[in-house]
Protein backbone atom coordinates (compact mmCIF):
# COMPACT_ATOMS: atom_id res chain seq x y z
CA UNK A 1 0.00 0.00 0.00
CA UNK A 2 1.32 3.35 -0.72
CA UNK A 3 0.29 5.96 1.51
CA UNK A 4 1.46 9.77 0.78
CA UNK A 5 3.01 11.92 3.02
CA UNK A 6 0.97 14.86 4.63
CA UNK A 7 3.21 18.24 3.15
CA UNK A 8 2.71 21.15 4.74
CA UNK A 9 1.38 24.42 2.66
CA UNK A 10 3.41 27.53 2.26
CA UNK A 11 0.96 29.09 4.31
CA UNK A 12 1.97 27.36 7.87
CA UNK A 13 4.47 28.64 10.07
CA UNK A 14 6.40 25.60 10.88
CA UNK A 15 8.07 26.06 7.57
CA UNK A 16 9.64 29.50 8.77
CA UNK A 17 11.51 28.01 11.72
CA UNK A 18 15.07 27.70 11.46
CA UNK A 19 15.36 23.56 12.22
CA UNK A 20 17.75 22.14 14.76
CA UNK A 21 20.60 19.98 14.15
CA UNK A 22 19.91 15.87 14.59
CA UNK A 23 21.23 14.28 17.19
CA UNK A 24 21.94 10.55 15.83
CA UNK A 25 20.65 7.68 16.41
CA UNK A 26 17.63 9.02 14.67
CA UNK A 27 14.19 7.12 15.58
CA UNK A 28 12.70 4.49 13.37
CA UNK A 29 9.83 7.01 12.92
CA UNK A 30 12.15 9.44 11.28
CA UNK A 31 13.71 6.21 9.21
CA UNK A 32 10.38 5.54 8.26
CA UNK A 33 9.62 8.98 7.04
CA UNK A 34 12.69 8.91 5.20
CA UNK A 35 11.97 5.66 3.38
CA UNK A 36 8.35 7.05 2.54
CA UNK A 37 10.04 10.51 0.97
CA UNK A 38 12.26 8.41 -1.26
CA UNK A 39 9.00 6.40 -2.56
CA UNK A 40 6.56 9.24 -2.61
CA UNK A 41 9.58 11.48 -4.79
CA UNK A 42 9.93 8.38 -7.27
CA UNK A 43 6.94 8.11 -7.86
CA UNK A 44 5.96 11.37 -8.33
CA UNK A 45 8.69 11.37 -11.11
CA UNK A 46 7.31 8.51 -13.29
CA UNK A 47 4.05 9.37 -15.11
CA UNK A 48 2.27 6.30 -14.76
CA UNK A 49 2.49 6.18 -10.46
CA UNK A 50 2.12 9.88 -10.44
CA UNK A 51 -1.02 9.86 -12.67
CA UNK A 52 -2.01 6.93 -10.30
CA UNK A 53 -1.62 8.15 -7.02
CA UNK A 54 -1.97 12.01 -7.94
CA UNK A 55 1.69 13.56 -7.08
CA UNK A 56 2.96 16.48 -7.78
CA UNK A 57 6.02 15.81 -9.46
CA UNK A 58 8.91 17.03 -7.12
CA UNK A 59 12.78 15.98 -6.84
CA UNK A 60 13.42 17.11 -3.18
CA UNK A 61 11.70 17.41 0.34
CA UNK A 62 13.16 18.42 3.83
CA UNK A 63 11.81 17.33 6.66
CA UNK A 64 9.82 20.88 7.99
CA UNK A 65 7.44 20.35 5.31
CA UNK A 66 6.43 16.81 7.14
CA UNK A 67 5.95 19.60 10.50
CA UNK A 68 9.27 17.83 11.66
CA UNK A 69 11.71 20.86 12.12
CA UNK A 70 14.92 18.51 12.29
CA UNK A 71 17.67 19.28 9.71
CA UNK A 72 16.92 16.24 7.15
CA UNK A 73 16.64 16.69 3.73
CA UNK A 74 15.82 13.75 0.92
CA UNK A 75 16.42 14.47 -2.71
CA UNK A 76 15.68 12.09 -5.82
CA UNK A 77 18.08 12.85 -9.01
CA UNK A 78 16.26 11.47 -12.26
CA UNK A 79 20.24 10.83 -14.34
CA UNK A 80 18.89 8.62 -16.81
CA UNK A 81 15.37 8.09 -17.85
CA UNK A 82 13.97 6.42 -15.15
CA UNK A 83 16.54 6.02 -12.97
CA UNK A 84 17.38 7.83 -9.96
CA UNK A 85 19.80 8.70 -7.70
CA UNK A 86 18.81 9.23 -3.86
CA UNK A 87 20.31 11.76 -1.39
CA UNK A 88 19.59 11.80 2.08
CA UNK A 89 21.50 14.55 4.26
CA UNK A 90 21.46 14.89 7.59
CA UNK A 91 22.50 18.21 9.02
CA UNK A 92 23.32 19.28 5.66
CA UNK A 93 25.96 22.27 5.40
CA UNK A 94 27.10 23.63 1.93
CA UNK A 95 30.98 24.17 2.85
CA UNK A 96 31.67 25.76 -0.61
CA UNK A 97 30.31 26.99 -4.26
CA UNK A 98 31.26 28.07 -7.34
CA UNK A 99 30.83 31.46 -7.76
CA UNK A 100 29.01 31.40 -10.91
CA UNK A 101 25.23 31.67 -10.67
CA UNK A 102 22.70 30.35 -12.84
CA UNK A 103 19.05 29.70 -12.28
CA UNK A 104 16.36 27.21 -13.62
CA UNK A 105 14.62 28.60 -17.14
CA UNK A 106 11.15 27.67 -15.80
CA UNK A 107 11.36 28.83 -12.53
CA UNK A 108 11.60 26.32 -9.12
CA UNK A 109 8.57 24.38 -7.80
CA UNK A 110 7.59 23.27 -4.57
CA UNK A 111 5.51 20.30 -3.16
CA UNK A 112 4.36 23.17 -0.36
CA UNK A 113 3.89 25.59 -2.83
CA UNK A 114 0.62 25.28 -4.81
CA UNK A 115 0.71 27.41 -6.97
CA UNK A 116 3.15 28.45 -9.91
CA UNK A 117 5.25 31.21 -9.03
CA UNK A 118 6.97 33.08 -12.05
CA UNK A 119 10.88 34.24 -12.04
CA UNK A 120 14.51 32.97 -11.84
CA UNK A 121 15.52 32.04 -8.50
CA UNK A 122 19.26 32.93 -9.00
CA UNK A 123 21.48 30.07 -7.68
CA UNK A 124 24.99 28.72 -7.23
CA UNK A 125 25.94 26.53 -10.23
CA UNK A 126 28.23 24.20 -8.10
CA UNK A 127 28.37 23.69 -4.23
CA UNK A 128 30.04 20.92 -1.64
CA UNK A 129 27.38 19.55 0.35
CA UNK A 130 29.03 18.24 4.12
CA UNK A 131 26.38 16.30 6.46
CA UNK A 132 25.79 12.65 7.53
CA UNK A 133 24.14 9.88 6.50
CA UNK A 134 21.06 8.00 8.71
CA UNK A 135 23.69 6.07 10.19
CA UNK A 136 25.65 8.95 11.37
CA UNK A 137 28.23 8.04 8.72
CA UNK A 138 29.83 11.63 6.99
CA UNK A 139 29.10 12.23 3.53
CA UNK A 140 30.79 15.12 1.07
CA UNK A 141 28.43 15.58 -2.20
CA UNK A 142 29.21 17.58 -5.04
CA UNK A 143 26.23 18.80 -7.23
CA UNK A 144 26.50 20.95 -9.71
CA UNK A 145 23.33 22.40 -12.34
CA UNK A 146 19.28 21.24 -11.57
CA UNK A 147 21.32 18.79 -8.45
CA UNK A 148 22.80 22.01 -7.14
CA UNK A 149 19.23 23.95 -7.22
CA UNK A 150 18.12 21.20 -5.26
CA UNK A 151 20.69 20.93 -2.23
CA UNK A 152 20.39 24.87 -2.20
CA UNK A 153 16.75 24.36 -2.61
CA UNK A 154 15.96 21.90 0.40
CA UNK A 155 18.86 23.77 2.42
CA UNK A 156 16.78 26.70 2.42
CA UNK A 157 13.75 24.58 4.05
CA UNK A 158 16.04 24.34 7.17
CA UNK A 159 16.20 27.63 7.40
CA UNK A 160 12.74 29.02 7.10
CA UNK A 161 13.45 30.23 3.44
CA UNK A 162 11.23 29.28 0.37
CA UNK A 163 12.57 29.45 -3.16
CA UNK A 164 10.28 32.75 -3.69
CA UNK A 165 11.75 34.33 -0.88
CA UNK A 166 15.11 35.10 -3.59
CA UNK A 167 13.25 36.07 -5.95
CA UNK A 168 13.48 39.73 -6.89
CA UNK A 169 10.26 40.87 -6.75
CA UNK A 170 10.83 44.24 -8.84
CA UNK A 171 12.33 42.23 -11.24
CA UNK A 172 11.65 38.77 -11.70
CA UNK A 173 13.46 37.40 -14.72
CA UNK A 174 17.54 37.82 -15.34
CA UNK A 175 18.35 38.97 -18.77
CA UNK A 176 20.16 36.58 -21.31
CA UNK A 177 23.70 37.13 -20.22
CA UNK A 178 23.31 38.61 -16.84
CA UNK A 179 23.29 34.36 -15.24
CA UNK A 180 23.48 31.26 -17.26
CA UNK A 181 20.02 29.87 -17.04
CA UNK A 182 19.54 25.87 -17.31
NI1 LIG B 1 10.57 23.02 -1.51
Amino acid sequence: MFKKLDILDEKDKRLRKISDEVIFPISNEEKKLIKQGIKELTYSQIDKYAEKYDLRPGMGLAFPQLGINKRIIIIVHEVNEGEFDNYVVINPKIVSHSVEIIAAEAGEGCLSVNRDVDGHVPRHARVSIEGFDEDGNPLKIRAREELSIAFQHEVDHLNGILFYDHIDKKKPFFDEGEIRLI
